[in-house]
């Protein structure tokens, strides 16, 4: 199907999942170096804490399915971490590449031109929200100026928590479908922002969200069709595997 080049988000409204994902080993530099390759000006990324209080970019609360090691993030220092091959899982052209610290990555932006859609992982090892949210903060205050931050989570406290540290930052509360009070959950944090999956949209919500002024984002969507019918209904932007089928 041949895709209207007038109909689809802004360039600066297509987001790398994980970095260019379907490209290169999730959540790695090499993943966001394919999204600035493909012309993406954002990536989404993944934090959490390792034992010492570490934050890495990294989806799940073990590093079993995108590292060469097994364990718990609870359970692994950083140094044990950094050791770690976090790239030969997706292709063995990328052995070698490593897990990356939130500073690393928000160094490695910088250099790229790109921004950043930092998710806040809520894990059961994390001891604190404010030692959570605190190290967010360190570590993207040393961001390029060029770079721009936003936060996005499936946890409105740690959003709540967040905003209060970093008031001008965009926040981004995460659905999967977005609860029929969503501008009651939204106004609590204050976000005015959601990200939802693609096939939780309807034409009546994005009527909805655009009269209240709030951008709405999909997940995770890898084929442009699927979201042909939305983008004049108000969706604001996609977060795809793939940016480059976005990208025009
Ligand atoms: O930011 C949207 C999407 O990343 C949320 O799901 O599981 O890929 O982090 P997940
Ligand atoms: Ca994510």
């Amino acid at each position: 199907m041949n895709i209207p080049s007038d109909i689809g988000p802004s360039r600066d409204e297509v987001q790398a999942h994980r970095g260019a994902s379907a490209i290169a080993p999730e959540n790695t530099i090499a993943a966001f170096r394919a999204a600035a390759e493909q012309g993406a000006l954002w990536v989404e990324l993944d934090v959490a804490l390792l034992a010492d209080g570490t934050l890495v970019v990294i989806h799940d609360d073990t590093v079993d399915r995108t590292t060469s090691g097994t364990g718990s993030l609870g359970a692994l220092t950083h140094a044990e971490a950094a050791a770690l091959d976090a790239g030969a899982w997706f292709d063995p052209r990328y052995a070698g590449e490593r897990l990356p610290t939130l500073e690393e990555a928000i160094k490695a932006l910088g250099e790229l031109g790109l921004s950043a859609n930092v998710e806040i992982k809520q894990h059961k090892h994390h001891k604190s929200l404010d030692q959570l949210v605190h190290a967010v903060q360190a570590d993207i205050r040393k961001r390029a100026p060029r770079t721009e931050i936003m936060i996005s989570s499936f946890d409105p406290e740690a959003l709540k928590a967040m905003h209060s540290l970093e008031p001008d930052l965009e926040m981004a509360m995460l659905w999967w479908k977005a609860p029929e009070d969503w501008a009651d959950k939204m106004k609590l944090i204050p976000a005015t922002t959601m990200h939802v999956n693609y096939k939780t949209l309807s034409i009546g919500m994005l009527e909805e969200t655009s009269k209240s002024g709030i951008k709405v984002r999909a997940w995770t969507s890898n084929n442009p069709v699927e979201l042909l019918s939305f983008w004049g209904a108000g969706l604001t932007g996609v977060i795809t595997d793939n940016p480059k089928l976005f990208l025009g």
